[in-house]
């Protein structure tokens, strides 16, 4: 929710749940529909029993970007098939099932709105309680599925297509914002300049992999709000930056990828610079990072290093559940639902929601 909006999404208490849950998860915020399974008995990165994927990038491509009633239909086809397909993946029934957890906000409102309307149905039907999961608390969480997780504090990056925040997290369901982009988000940004430079939808991971072909160097950008204190990002100005030296140039396959290099070293130069500024704001050596932009190579290497010279520790999900899943849905659900919090059972979805007012869990 935005701020001063009140809050629709308030996870009631109910009694904590001290066995094992197995927790469907299910994800329909914008243009990929995910659903999981996640079992806390098991646990760890096994705990995972199942979860596919299925991505609309296809159905959106003409367009250029997503459309909204596009999505939300798509997601009214293939959210039933892919409940049954992860099911009979996992090697489960409904009456296998302890608790749904599904994604009520941000996103676009119709895509939320099909996902918080299947689960709640299932839910009922199976008389089933269910959570409506925070989306960007979803990708926080996700790096605490695989092995060896972290334990907070730490910090957390969150690099997707709308979001690029630094949030202290001091337990879990504690988040305090430390800075965040002030136009741009980073993986909007890697979108933006892909599309400028004529690569198809959805340009980020195109961008990404155009970029290991070129060369380090030939093109410098800045690396945007480094020359002053502070932990806020703001990406707008060099996708600015981008585009003149595109427009300047021979246009050249080899000079696409060149650009795309010095943009992609701008971007992490910048992400690394302040992740290393907001674990020193925030006293703690830990960073988990997660989102869509979170599955970019350079990116992890980079962080990785980073955390090695300051004696550190970084934390990924693996690439598959940087971008968006319904397996970090079900992980943050369950996390959720053991603690016995669940909502009432009305279909209500935030769009947007800010994740500072989520209870602690
Ligand atoms: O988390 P996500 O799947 O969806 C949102 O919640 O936004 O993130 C999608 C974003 C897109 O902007 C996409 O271009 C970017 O993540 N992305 C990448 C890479 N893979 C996905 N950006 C840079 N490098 C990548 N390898
Ligand atoms: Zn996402």
């Amino acid at each position: 929710m935005g701020s001063g909006e009140p809050c629709m999404i308030a996870a009631r208490p109910g009694p904590v749940q001290d066995s094992a849950m197995r927790v469907l998860g299910i994800e329909s915020s914008c243009d990929e529909t995910g659903v999981a399974v996640y079992d806390t008995g098991i646990g760890g990165a096994a705990g995972l029993r199942a979860h596919a994927v299925y991505s609309q990038i296809a159905l959106h491509a003409e367009y250029g970007g997503v459309v909204p009633e596009l999505a939300s239909r798509d997601h009214v086809r293939k959210l039933l098939p892919l409940i049954r397909q992860t099911l009979a993946e996992a090697g489960l029934s409904t009456a296998d099932i302890d608790g749904v957890a599904y994604t009520a906000g941000p996103g676009l409102v119709g895509a939320l709105l099909v996902g918080a309307g299947v689960a709640r149905a299932l839910a009922w039907a199976l008389g089933l309680p269910a959570i409506g999961v925070h989306h960007m608390e979803g990708h926080l969480l996700a790096p605490l599925m695989e092995d060896d997780p972290p334990a907070a504090p730490f910090v957390a990056l969150l690099v997707s297509g709308g979001h690029t925040q630094l949030v202290a997290v001091d337990a879990i369901g504690r988040y305090r914002l430390l800075g965040e982009t002030l136009d741009d988000a980073a993986g909007e940004a890697f979108d933006k300049t892909a599309k400028m430079m004529g690569l198809p939808y959805p340009g980020g991971p195109q961008l990404a992999k155009l970029a290991e072909t070129g060369t380090p160097g030939v093109f410098r950008f800045a690396r945007p709000m480094t020359d002053r204190p502070g932990v806020d990002f703001s990406f707008s100005g060099l996708k600015t930056q981008v585009l003149l030296a595109w427009r300047g140039s021979d246009q050249s396959d080899a000079t696409r990828a060149d650009i795309a290099r010095g943009f992609e070293d701008a971007v992490v130069d910048t992400l690394a610079i302040k992740c290393a500024r907001a674990l020193d704001a925030a006293g703690c050596n830990t960073l988990v990072v997660a989102g869509g932009v979170g599955a970019n190579r350079r990116l992890r290497a980079k962080l990785q290093a980073m955390a090695e010279t300051r004696g550190g520790r970084v934390c990924f999900p693996r690439p598959a559940l940087c971008t968006d899943n319904g397996a970090m849905i079900a992980f943050a659900g369950a996390l959720r639902l053991q603690a016995g919090q669940h909502d009432d059972a009305s279909v209500r979805v935030a769009p947007r929601w800010d994740m500072a007012s989520l209870p602690a869990v």
